[in-house]
């Protein structure tokens, strides 16, 4: 017996040396010093052995079991604590590190460009209005005396969904509907997609316009030079040039188009400004009294003017883009600079 007990220890200590998880420990503990472990089992047979050996084993063996439960404990408290350690170098955080930035969107160009203008004409007055994209055709030409048939609407090659239902060519039909809603004094803008069959580096089939309307007792043609002037100036700065140059559009009269000095040549004439040394970017003129007609205005009550400009023409010729195309086409190579 004195021998077993001598292997038992042996083997247990070999054992736990091996040992490597926590696991292993306890089922070593339950093999050796658990109520049928091999070492219990031996101090219950104790009882059988005469009394002189049963003292000095008795003795040795719970020596054993003493040294072995230390064992144990001091084995399970070195697993614990390289585990510990091991997961503090695996679960390391360098604060140090510069933190991973967040990719944020920016707005579309013509977006900003949009929001500039709405800020620009608001704290003038102009209120935000809208109309559908998919219009009348009495909307879109006739209250805006341009009847069916009128040469003037080969101006604008459009969209037809049926014989009296087209894509808008351009946002003044908002100007019919805000006046049919509204009596004077009338002061809004209306901004949107509209739609002609066009495409090439300067025209798009689908883009923006703004349209814009102020109708009261005794507006002018002065006040239109006025509130346009104040518009050029603050988007494309003070010291931009602009004229008004005679134009014609059937719902206005008088018209005018405004241009600004080319950005590339700086007015001596260049590609861009066919070498006139000037860009269109809006049409506008004084409201035709026909058109009040359509929306039971009184023509010799109340007068006043209208504007409409191409949102992209604008953002083109205050980025200096020359291909109407990079707005729709989503390069983010050419979105992110703005
Ligand atoms: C009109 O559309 C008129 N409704 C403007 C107006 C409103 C005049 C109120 C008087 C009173 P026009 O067809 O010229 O006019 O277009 C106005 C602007 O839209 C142009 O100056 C240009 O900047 C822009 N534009 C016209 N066609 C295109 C196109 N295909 N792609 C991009 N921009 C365009
Ligand atoms: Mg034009």
């Amino acid at each position: 017996m004195k021998e077993e007990l001598e292997k038992i220890h042996q083997d247990c200590q070999v054992a736990l040396a091996l040992a490597k998880k926590e696991s292993e420990i306890s089922d070593i503990r339950i093999q050796v010093l658990g109520r049928k472990g091999s070492l219990t089992q031996l101090l219950k047979r104790l009882a059988t052995l005469p009394e002189g050996e049963r003292k000095e084993i008795g003795r040795r063996a719970n020596e054993i079991k003493q040294a072995l439960e230390t064992k144990v404990e001091e084995a399970l408290r070195q697993i614990q604590e390289r585990e510990r350690k091991e997961a503090l170098e695996r679960e390391k955080i360098d604060v140090t590190l510069p933190g991973r930035r967040m990719a944020i969107g920016t707005r579309h160009p013509l977006t900003q460009i949009l929001d500039e203008i709405i800020h620009i004409f608001s704290r003038l007055g102009f209120e935000v209005v809208e109309g559908p994209e998919v219009e009348l055709d009495y909307y879109n030409f006739e209250a805006l005396n341009i009847p069916k048939g009128h040469p003037a609407r080969e101006m604008q090659a459009t969209f037809f969904i049926s014989e009296d239902v087209v894509l808008r060519t351009h946002t003044s039909p908002v100007q019919v509907r805000t006046m049919e809603r509204k009596r004077p004094p009338v002061r809004v803008i209306c901004p949107g997609a509209v739609y002609r069959c066009d495409s090439d580096p300067t025209h798009s089939p689908m883009f923006h316009q703004v349209e814009g309307l102020l109708v009261d007792r005794g507006i002018t043609f002065s006040d239109l030079k006025g509130v346009l002037t104040v518009f050029v100036h603050q988007m494309f700065g003070k010291e931009t040039k602009l004229r008004f140059r005679p134009s014609f559009f059937p719902f206005t009269e008088p018209s005018a188009e405004i241009d600004i000095e080319c950005f590339i040549c700086g007015g001596t004439g260049c590609s861009v400004c066919s070498g006139t040394g000037w860009l269109e970017i809006l049409g506008s003129g004084m409201v035709d009294p026909a058109v009040y007609r359509f929306v039971d205005y009184d023509p010799e009550e109340v007068t006043g003017f209208a504007f409409g400009m191409g949102i992209e023409r604008i953002a083109m010729l205050k980025y200096g883009i020359n291909d109407i195309r990079l707005f729709f086409t989503n390069d983010l190579r050419f979105l992110k600079q703005f």
